[in-house]
């Protein structure tokens, strides 16, 4: 068989992530390679570390992107956080709770879980009742936004309440920051992941952190070693720590480490307020369109995330149909439903880059088209006005 160099055809990319990448950031990436420990490439990753801190509202100096994706991230919190033994009060309202209660229970501790229906924000009520009934609980855990599903969740209350009841935080967010606030010192955050193939508009494979004092506190007083040894923060530290005596861990992502600097880069020379203003304004023109259309959002509107939206698929329309012509006719790539939500939503995300006029129009237009060719029972002609209005 004869192999060719890859050449991937150019889609928009308007599902849960990977969403579309700037141009400015692969071109970033394609810089030439320097050493790991080259004092250029040091200066670089000091500079990565000051506008994490910025994009998660933070002074933690422990603060960093791990060299994995935001999965690497999840277990770097609880790999680190939970000590055989521990209970760990995990919320779940979607796919990414069930893989933190998998975490707990493989750093040896038991998960003591808070259900919430698929599509709903996390309930403080019955957080509250669990930190009542399990007072011996250490942690507790939970996903700002369940991509899962569009859901946002109060992150400031729920933290509120573990700290009333003396426990540490491991917070969720890859697919809020950059997105929607994100206010880790504000909101007194202890341990917090994202991934940076969503708001922040990057290639998939890191993972920020930023762990508090509090959290490091913990983990300086483990009695047992981390049992993984490339996820053990005492160790990854001698290399994204500070000063000049770096010493090899592992060699780092360089060119996806230039990339992740260039959208943060971007995101500052935004603001952070005016980037959650896009997505919010683009939201509510998608929005405007997909309901015209007579589609329906899963998710109460007080509890939506702008940057994904979960709509319910008419009645008797073929999920997989659809979203295969749009990727074949349009070169549009929208989600599909996971877990108990398979086949019956659709997830359109509008994160980072791809939260932009142009892509709602091709998302609206495209949709109506392979819709009404189908046949499905939805109001044609009039969602792109609606969106063209929420747009003005
Ligand atoms: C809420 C949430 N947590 C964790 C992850 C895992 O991130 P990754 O796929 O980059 O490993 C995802 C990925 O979509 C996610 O949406």
């Amino acid at each position: 068989m004869q192999f060719r160099p890859f050449n991937p055809p150019v889609r928009t990319l308007m599902g849960p992530g990977p969403s579309d990448v700037h141009p400015r950031i692969l071109e970033a990436m394609s810089r030439p390679t320097i050493g790991h420990l080259d004092p250029a490439f040091i200066q670089m990753m000091e500079e990565v570390k000051t506008l994490l801190q910025y994009a998660f509202q933070t002074k933690n100096e422990l603060t960093m992107p791990v060299s994995a994706p935001g999965s690497a991230g999840m277990e770097t919190c609880f790999a680190n956080l939970v000590e055989p033994g521990d209970q760990v009060i995990v919320c779940q309202n979607g796919v990414f709770g069930g893989r933190m209660k998998e975490n707990v229970e493989r750093c040896g501790g038991t998960a003591i879980m808070v259900e919430d229906a698929w599509g709903e924000a996390v309930d403080p009520n019955k957080l509250e009742a669990a930190l009542k009934a399990n007072p011996d609980a250490t942690i507790v855990a939970f996903v700002h936004a369940e991509t899962s599903t569009g859901a946002q969740s109060d992150a400031e209350s729920l933290v509120k309440l573990a700290h009333q009841h003396d426990c540490l935080t491991i917070v969720d967010t890859v697919t809020s920051l950059g997105g929607t606030p994100v206010k880790v010192d504000e909101w007194q955050i202890d341990a917090i992941y994202s991934g940076t193939q969503k708001c922040l508009s990057c290639t998939p494979g890191l993972s920020p952190v930023s762990f508090s004092e509090r959290a490091l506190e913990k983990i300086r007083n483990r009695k047992q070693k981390v049992q993984s040894w490339f996820m053990d923060l005492n160790l990854v530290m001698g290399y994204w720590g500070g000063g000049t005596k770096r010493a090899y861990h592992h060699t780092a992502p360089i060119n996806a480490l230039y990339g992740l600097h260039e959208a943060l880069l971007m995101l500052q020379e935004e603001g952070l307020e005016n980037a959650w203003a896009r997505h919010r304004k683009n939201h509510l023109a998608l929005r405007a369109g997909l309901e015209a259309m007579g589609l329906t959002f899963i998710v109460n509107e007080a509890d939506r995330l702008p940057q994904l939206n979960a709509v319910s698929i008419p009645q008797g329309v073929d999920d997989a149909t659809v979203r295969g012509r749009l990727l074949n006719e349009y070169n549009l790539e929208i989600g599909a439903g996971l877990g108990a939500l398979a086949g019956k939503v659709w997830r359109i995300g509008l994160m980072g880059h791809a939260s932009r006029a142009e892509n709602i129009l091709l998302c609206v237009g495209a949709l109506e088209a392979v819709l009404s060719d189908m046949g499905a029972d939805i109001n044609q002609g009039v969602a792109l006005a609606a969106m063209q209005k929420a747009l003005d």
